[in-house]
């Protein structure tokens, strides 16, 4: 069943924002509702995202501007003007075809960090219309496998040409998926079931037929990300095209005032909601030039990053907050001032009104961080201090008035300053499906039908929203999100491990650490060094280097209660340095002598 809604607040705002994009056809319905909270935005619309971001801005006179610089892992600064872009994805689009016969119903795997071949590699797949995913290139053969599972592409495009990385795409080919194909761009060799293309490439050779751009219908499906929630699978979180690109442009345009002019810069890896967001079509749309930065760790070399802002004349800079963490620690007194420099961001985690401050003295800017709220689900920023907002009423550490046309609510006991965030109202960049997952896309919503962010938060006295961190089991561990159930069905693949409970305990540089407690089968000193080891090595190659936890203490049992369930909370408190808080209730534990072993083994190698 479906009904369109017609001439409420809700439609008449967004009908007033269509006009942020070019449409071929523009939308003349702006929203119709599906059963089971299935939203489709301007569903009569067709568009082109590439066009929009590249096509256009070359017919409007930007063509030798530089759209992207991009800052690989030794240093140096490359870039691509609007012109070169569009050569270098009109040749990829040619070349998928030809090659691989992709289609417009083809599935497109895109293994990349934030880089040229990234940017490019999705601008072709959203000219033609393919629908793709971006996952982290540091994801092991675990993962890998894993989401191609999921999401069964006829294609992955890699830049990695890291010999075990293609050793284990040759495993997965020949095991499970004799017609999947392996594009390696970056280098050129001959091997059985590779293609390579050396990125340079994309860039020289002359095309004899260009490939057209669709005009892409705004409902259709235009990628989707991975990410954890409290299940033991990751998710793959579907965005339109049109509602989520317009949302893109939306909240570029009124949280960080971006324009033309704007030079933006967001250390924010591409195979995360902020990288498609932020770092390429919201800036491209406007016609901006964007950074992109392959090892956010360069930044942290201050005397650099100030090179980059000056060189570059960067005037929105947008961080993760556990990079601007890391810099607050290493670069003490200093600070950087740059003129071109205009707004600061933040985002994935919560910023500490000190660290909010330190970062806007560091800059020399007198103005509050662009705080970022949001989730992969959201497809952009749900609210945010704004660029031209005021520190008296906007401090440090809030995430800003919302917009009241989301009619965001906290879900409490009247007695209570802290509740469960929803948004009442649908809006355009919210996701439209999850893959395979209609199970997992009921527990979004409020049996009224309202978007459940499933985090907790606060209003303080200006009516600005303040984050308290997740209220299901997810950890956020340096801006990503892990389930502690994901881990701990990852752990229990380990022979000889019997029960495991993974918890995240806060950390002053890290916000938040991974601690693991296991429970073996066989007690053996000897055996417990390797299966921390064992332990260690299976979470990097399913999670990536991130992953790899604080400490991993091997017990004889986990406390629980008396139907069963794990006392996480009471793990947390044991496992916080130093032990401040007390244990709490203790009442429906089973076996109280779980917790005195605990804390001895605990305190043991505290020591
Ligand atoms: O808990 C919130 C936290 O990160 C989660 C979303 O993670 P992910 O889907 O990976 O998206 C990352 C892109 C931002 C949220 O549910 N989070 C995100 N931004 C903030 C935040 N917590 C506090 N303050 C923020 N500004």
């Amino acid at each position: 069943m479906r009904s369109s809604i017609q001439n409420n607040n809700l439609t008449s705002f967004w009908k007033k924002q269509v006009n942020l994009l070019s449409w071929f056809k523009k939308p003349k319905i702006i929203l119709e509702k599906k059963n089971n909270n299935y939203k489709d935005w301007f569903s009569d619309g067709k568009l082109n995202v590439f066009y929009e971001c590249v096509e256009k801005n070359i017919a409007e006179g930007l063509g030798e501007k530089i759209a992207i610089y991009y800052i690989n892992k030794n240093y140096e600064i490359n870039k691509l003007s609007y012109n070169e872009i569009g050569q270098a994805v009109d040749n990829l689009s040619n070349f998928l075809v030809n090659k691989f016969k992709i289609r417009s119903n083809s599935r497109i795997i895109i293994h990349s960090s934030a880089s040229f071949e990234s940017a490019i590699t999705m601008l072709a797949c959203a000219k033609m219309g393919i629908f793709h995913s971006v996952i982290f290139q540091d994801l092991k053969k675990d993962a890998i496998k894993l989401r191609i599972k999921i999401f069964k592409p006829n294609l992955i495009i890699s830049r990695d040409n890291d010999e075990n990385i293609k050793q284990n795409f040759q495993e997965i080919i020949n095991k499970n998926h004799t017609k999947l194909k392996f594009l390696i761009l970056r280098e050129k060799k001959t091997a059985l079931k590779f293609n390579y293309l050396k990125s340079s490439q994309l860039l020289k050779c002359r095309l004899k037929k260009k490939e057209k751009f669709m005009k892409i219908n705004s409902k259709r499906k235009f990628f989707t990300l991975f990410t954890s929630g409290s299940t033991g699978e990751p998710k793959g979180i579907i965005h339109s095209t049109g509602g989520y690109f317009l949302y893109s442009k939306f909240t570029c345009k009124n949280y960080f005032g971006m324009s033309k002019k704007s030079v933006v810069m967001t250390a924010s890896d591409a195979g995360w909601i902020n990288g498609h967001t932020y770092s390429l079509y919201g800036p491209l749309s406007f016609g901006s030039t964007t950074i992109l930065v392959e090892t956010p760790m360069l930044l942290l070399d201050t005397k650099f990053l100030e090179k980059i802002l000056k060189e570059l004349k960067v005037s929105i800079l947008y961080l993760p907050v556990t990079l601007i963490r890391l810099l607050k620690s290493v670069s003490q007194t200093k600070k950087i001032k740059s003129n071109h420099l205009i707004t600061i961001g933040s985002m994935g985690e919560p910023l500490a009104p000190n660290v909010g401050n330190w970062y806007a003295n560091f800059f020399k800017l007198r103005k509050p961080v662009v705080n970022t709220y949001f989730q992969t689900e959201t497809g952009g920023i749900v609210t945010a201090p704004k660029y031209n907002s005021n520190l008296e009423i906007n401090p440090h550490g809030s995430v800003g008035k919302p917009f009241k046309i989301f009619g965001i609510c906290l879900e409490k006991n009247s007695s209570e300053k802290k509740g469960e965030i929803i948004i009442k109202n649908s809006w355009p960049g919210c996701m439209i499906d999850v893959i395979n997952g209609s199970k997992i896309w009921n527990k979004y919503w409020t049996k009224e039908g309202y978007f459940k962010l499933f985090d907790i938060g606060s209003y303080d006295k200006f009516n600005n929203l303040n984050i308290h961190g997740r209220n299901d089991d997810v950890i956020n561990i340096r801006g990503h999100r892990i389930g502690s159930e994901e881990i701990e069905s990852i752990i229990l693949k380990i022979n000889n491990i019997s029960e495991v409970s993974a918890i995240a305990i806060k950390d002053k540089l890290e916000n938040s650490k991974i601690i693991i407690f296991v429970v073996t089968k066989k007690k053996n000193k000897e055996k417990n060094e390797k299966i921390k080891k064992k332990i260690i090595t299976k979470l990097i190659s399913y999670f990536g280097s991130f992953a790899i936890p604080e400490n991993i203490f091997i017990i004889k049992s986990l406390p629980k209660t008396r139907s069963g369930k794990i006392l996480r909370r009471v793990l947390r408190v044991i496992a916080s340095k130093p032990l401040k808080k007390p244990i709490g209730d203790l009442s429906t534990l089973l076996d109280k002598n779980s917790i005195l072993e605990i804390k001895k083994v605990v305190n043991n190698e505290k020591k």
